[in-house]
Order: structure tokens, then sequence, then C-alpha cells
């Protein structure tokens, strides 16, 4: 991640934790607050339903799922080589823990767009004035047409309809000027919905929206493929000590989270300079004799090969993270979907990020 938007991370936790110390003191030893986090965590990724609550649910929420979402949107902003700017619209804003990375990030405003009233309360004293409060649905809320971004987290999958139509619901906030960045949850039904919105967008007409990340590429989602896969990243939360503290006590990962997005261009706009590179999409794992990594270009699903007895591409393959972006030569010359990389080529997997 970038040093401003890790700066812009750390001063959202900074203020997430102050909301809540002057809520809820000791509030990241509370273990009332911890087990509320924990039946929400486990009522959203169990049972994927939507989080409501009261006051304690609600502190417990932002507490916990306030970093994710704050890291989350950080990290989608950046794969895009995106800043927050000017207006934004925060799309199921809830209680505004994106809406304050965006602030922080650079917005001049958010209009932070949500149907429950008592979400957008906390938002509004979370936020502070930087935050315009619509209390309506995505679907039928104003358009903000000098909007730069629409940006959502962790809503795309309440919307209604299909990802088609979610997706279409949230372009229709901003105005042909304004990008759409949309985070989601890591796991396989969310993480498809975003894939099946890529989909939508790939094949509509060419003056329509392109894609920034996470693919560098425009050609079918190969996670689309088959009903099992599923493709998402892993984003480093680097918590607060206090809000590590409070993730243990809620029994989760503090130092990881899984996360999926979609970040789009609007029409017009130029592509990224870089061109993307390759995505590594999983972690390398080793078989008998060598290392094998996946990675996702024009063309699709590749995998990185080394062998064992070439230990230094091996253990630089084993090195590489999930979400590096790797050149793309390195995968040229690929057999049966097979690229193998050798000595000559460790420098390329060691820049990775
Ligand atoms: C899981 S919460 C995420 C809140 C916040 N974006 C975050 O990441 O912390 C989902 C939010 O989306 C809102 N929401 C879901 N569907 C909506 C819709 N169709 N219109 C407006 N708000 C919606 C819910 O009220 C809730 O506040």
């Amino acid at each position: 991640m970038s040093a401003a938007s890790a700066a812009a991370v750390a001063r959202a936790y900074g203020r997430i934790e102050h909301f809540l110390d002057e809520r809820a003191r000791g509030w990241e030893q509370s273990r009332a607050l911890a087990d509320a986090a924990r039946r929400l965590s486990e009522r959203y990724t169990e049972e994927r339903a939507p989080v409501a609550g009261d006051d304690v649910a609600e502190l417990a929420y932002l507490a916990y799922f306030g970093p994710r979402a704050v890291c989350a949107t950080a990290a989608a902003l950046d794969a895009a080589q995106l800043t927050a700017r000017g207006v934004v619209v925060d799309a199921g804003c809830g209680s505004g823990a994106a809406a304050l990375l965006l602030v922080e990030a650079g917005a001049a405003r958010v209009i932070g767009v949500d149907r429950s009233e008592r979400a957008l309360a906390m938002a509004r004293a979370l936020v502070g004035d930087a935050l315009r409060a619509v209390c309506a649905p995505v679907e039928s809320a104003p358009a903000c047409r000098e909007a730069t971004l629409v940006a959502s987290s962790f809503a795309f999958g309440e919307l209604a309809g299909s990802a088609e139509l979610a997706l279409a619901a949230l372009e229709r906030l901003g105005g042909e000027h304004s990008a759409l960045a949309i985070v989601d949850a890591g796991d396989r039904a969310h993480a498809r919905r975003l894939q099946q919105a890529r989909e939508a967008v790939r094949l509509a007409p060419t003056d329509r929206r392109h894609l920034l990340a996470p693919c560098p590429h425009d050609d079918a989602c190969p996670a689309l493929a088959r009903e099992r896969d599923w493709c998402h990243a892993r984003v480093a939360k680097a918590l607060s000590p206090r809000l590590a503290a409070f993730a243990r006590a809620v029994g989760r990962d503090e130092v990881h989270m899984a996360s999926s997005y979609l970040v789009l261009a609007p029409p017009g706009a130029t592509t990224r300079e870089d061109g993307g590179g390759i995505l590594v999409i999983g972690e390398a794992h080793k078989e008998k004799g060598r290392a094998r990594l996946s990675v996702c270009g024009p063309g699709g699903l590749r995998f990185l090969q080394a062998l064992k007895r070439e230990r230094a591409a091996f253990d630089a393959l084993l090195a590489v993270p999930r979400g590096a972006r790797l050149a793309p030569s390195l995968a040229t010359g690929a057999t049966h979907g097979v690229a193998h990389v050798d000595a000559s080529q460790v420098a390329a997997l060691m820049a990775a990020e």
C-alpha cells in the first residue's frame, strides 16, 4: 500500500478509536462488545444476513467491521491507483467507516447513502461535517452528478437483484465522470457476485466503464468458469494495537482479511499506465520437486512454475504474495497454461510487492 494510503488508514483507525473511547470506555477489553461482534460476524459470514441491531451491536460493528471497511477500501483504491477527491458517494455507508477513510484519503465531501437512519446517525457522529447523509435505498436515492467516485463497502451483496442490476444502481448514483469502487467480503458468494458484475461490464458496449482493478485484462474471468471457484484478495489490516486486541478478543485474524473488489473507471478515462501486469491470485504451493503460483492476465489463468533444483527461482516463487503484480513476460511461452521460471527471472519475482 502506498505511504499516503497507509497514513489515511492510520488516521481513520485513530478516529474510530477516539469515537469508541467517548462512547464505550475500555471497549477493546469489553467481553460484551467482543461477543456482540462475534455474533454479527457469524451472522454475516455464515447466514449472510444484513447486520443491524442495538447500540452495543452498532459499536461492536464499528470496532470490528469498521477497520475492515477502512483497509479494504484503501487497498482497492490503491490497486486501481485512484485517489479520493472532491465529492464522493458512499453507497450503503452504514455507520460510516469507509466514508471516514474516503475523507482521510482526500475527499472534500462524502454523500453517505443508506436506508438505515440509525446507521446514518452514527455515520454523522463519526465522520462529522464532511458527511452529508441521505436516508434512502441506493436503488432510488438521488444521483450526484458531480461525484468523482461512487464507493461501496460491504453492501453490494445486500443490494436488490442480480449483480448487473446492483451494479447499475451504483452507476446511476454518480455521474458520467464518476469512477466506481466496490468492496465486499472475500467469500465465494460475495466474490462471485462481483465477478459477475465485472462480466456485465466486460460484455457491455465499449463506451461503458472499463476495468481498473483487480484484473489486468479484459478477457472472461476464469473464476466464473466453474461454480466452485472465486477470486479474492488478501488485505493486510495494519491495525493499531488496540483495534488488533479487539479483533483477537472477537477471535478473528488481526493481521489479514479476505476481500473482493471491483474498481471501474468512467467511460473514456485512460487506462493504467503500467497495464497492470499479471496478478497473483493465490498463494504459491509446493508440489513434488516444484513450486507453483497461479497468476491471471490476458488470456486468463496461468501457472508459474519453478523446479526445486533451481533453488533461487523456487524460493523466490514461494515468497511472492497473493495480490502482487508481476511482469507479463514471466507468463509468456506458457505450455498448457504453465510457464517455467528460471534463475534469470528471479529478479522479476523479487520485485513483487
Ligand atoms: C454490511 S453494512 C456495511 C456498512 C459500511 N459500508 C461498512 O462497510 O461498514 C451494509 C449497509 O448497507 C445498507 N444497505 C443494504 N442495502 C441497501 C439498499 N438497497 N439501499 C440502501 N442501503 C442499503 C445497510 O443498511 C447497511 O448499513
